[in-house]
């Protein structure tokens, strides 16, 4: 059995990235180390390359940046060419409502992302990374920068990392607070300097990403499960999920519960565990009225299908939403489901980039429905014509953004057309909580 399951409580056995979090002081190196930590890029740095990218591969690592697309197959589209310049880009954005995952994994412990940076970038062949934080983790970025320099100091970064003839530089750059930056192609523009705006794909940036080159672009989340699934292998990584959502995952939990949080638990595990068990149940004992279960962008679950899924790929699709970034955003009875959507709606016309009419105009439009509520001037048929523009943005676009405004449009109507209808017609004033 391996040095941190020895460490662990009979509670950190179970957990695949915040199996460090019980440990005082573990965003220290030495402390770190002292717990396991960097033993995995000792082991795999200097080692096949085609051999780590097979375990990531057969681990079922899926991205948990938002799309589930899976790890190793993504890096299977990456050049070959050692000596090809290429990077490595950990998307450490998140902006998505509701999302404060990777935020919480890289202020407890952002040894835990660097190790898994090196131990990929070796396995990909890159010299260079980037780790692209949203501009407001302000105190996230300066503890990452100071990590940074612990593992330079180390040997772990830098020219002939541990004397093995990699050379591996790895750089926090800080965004300016702007959603779409978080869209991989929006993210490599802001990179190069430019107006965080999304390019069409393909290509896509493993193949045309930063100045022109391979880029490999990476969820935090993602990356941080690296060095577990080197240390214990694909199978054990397995042993934890579903067949096709394998491992574990964090959820980051908001709104009507009573501890509200970040946990770690196995995909596949029920929202009703989630909320009862590890969110200590609803708050003030009032009743579940609905569920976001994967950030803003995903589509409502009314309280019945919220009971009954499993948070994993496959179940919350199933129920018409998707599991997103694991953003649990949970409504009770006593929350009016227009303030909600008006707010996502002020949240997406906000932040469209502006490239594609559809996007620009559309969430537009969509705000403006409620906006006329406030003149008094909307009508019940104004939840028709949302409807039908959320529908007309759907897939038209440069990037995903006009489908996260139009899909949580599509699914609040879907189970709540009357309260909106309600909500549109009814004086401002009379209708807050
Ligand atoms: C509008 C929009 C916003 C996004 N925001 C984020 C984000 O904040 N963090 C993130 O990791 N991925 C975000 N993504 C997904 C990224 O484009 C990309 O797919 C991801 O970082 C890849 O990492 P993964 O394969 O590890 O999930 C966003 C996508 C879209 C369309
Ligand atoms: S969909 Fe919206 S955010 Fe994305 S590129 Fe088009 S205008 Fe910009």
């Amino acid at each position: 059995m391996d040095k941190i399951m020895e460490k662990d409580t009979a509670n950190y056995k179970d957990y695949t990235l915040l199996s460090y979090h019980h440990i005082p002081g573990v965003h220290n190196i030495d402390v770190f180390e002292r717990a396991g930590g960097y033993e995995m890029m000792k082991k795999w740095v200097g080692a096949e390359p085609e051999t780590i990218k097979e375990e990531v591969k057969q681990s079922g690592l899926r991205g948990r940046g938002g799309a589930g697309f899976p790890t190793g197959v993504k890096w299977g589209f990456f050049t070959k060419d050692r000596a090809a310049k290429k990077y490595l880009l950990c998307n450490a954005d998140e902006s998505e409502p509701g999302t404060f995952k990777d935020r919480f994994l890289v202020e407890k412990n952002p040894h835990i992302l660097i190790e898994g940076m090196i131990i990929s970038a070796w396995a990909l062949g890159t010299q260079k990374g980037y780790i692209y934080i949203r501009g407001e983790f302000y105190q996230q970025a300066v503890i990452l920068e100071k990590a940074l320099k612990e593992a330079y100091a180390k040997g772990y970064l830098g020219k002939n990392i541990m004397g093995k003839g990699f050379d591996f530089d790895l750089y926090v750059h800080r965004g300016a607070g702007a959603y779409i930056c978080g869209e991989e192609t929006g993210m490599i523009s802001s990179l190069e300097g430019k107006k965080g705006q999304p390019k069409l794909k393909p290509p896509f940036p493993a193949i045309k990403g930063y100045r022109g080159l391979p880029t490999m672009v990476n969820n935090v989340e993602s990356l941080a499960a690296v060095p577990w699934i080197m240390r214990f292998g694909a199978a054990e990584y397995k042993k934890f999920g579903t067949e096709k959502s394998a491992g574990t995952k964090l959820f980051s939990i908001s709104g009507d519960v009573n501890k509200p949080g970040v946990i770690e638990v196995p995909l596949g595990t029920t929202l009703k565990e989630i909320i009862e068990v590890h969110c200590g149940g609803m708050r003030n004992g009032n009743k579940l009225k609905a569920v976001i279960p994967g950030g803003s962008s995903s589509p409502v679950l009314n309280a019945d299908d919220s009971y009954a899924v499993k948070m994993d790929y496959e179940d919350v699709a199933s129920k018409g939403s998707m599991l997103g970034s694991g953003a649990i955003v949970v409504i009770d009875e006593t929350r009016n489901m227009g303030d909600i959507l008006k707010y996502t709606l002020e949240f997406y016309h906000h932040e469209s980039c502006g490239q594609c009419t559809p996007c620009r105009e559309g969430t537009g439009w969509m705000e403006s429905i409620f906006k006329r509520r406030e003149s008094g001037k909307a009508q019940k048929s104004d939840i028709e014509l949302l409807d039908k523009t959320a529908a007309s943005m759907r897939g038209q676009t440069i990037c995903a953004l006009a489908d996260a405004a139009a899909m949580p449009t599509q699914g609040m109507i879907k189970f709540f057309r009357p309260e909106l209808e309600t909500y549109v017609t009814t004086n401002v004033n009379s209708n807050k909580r």
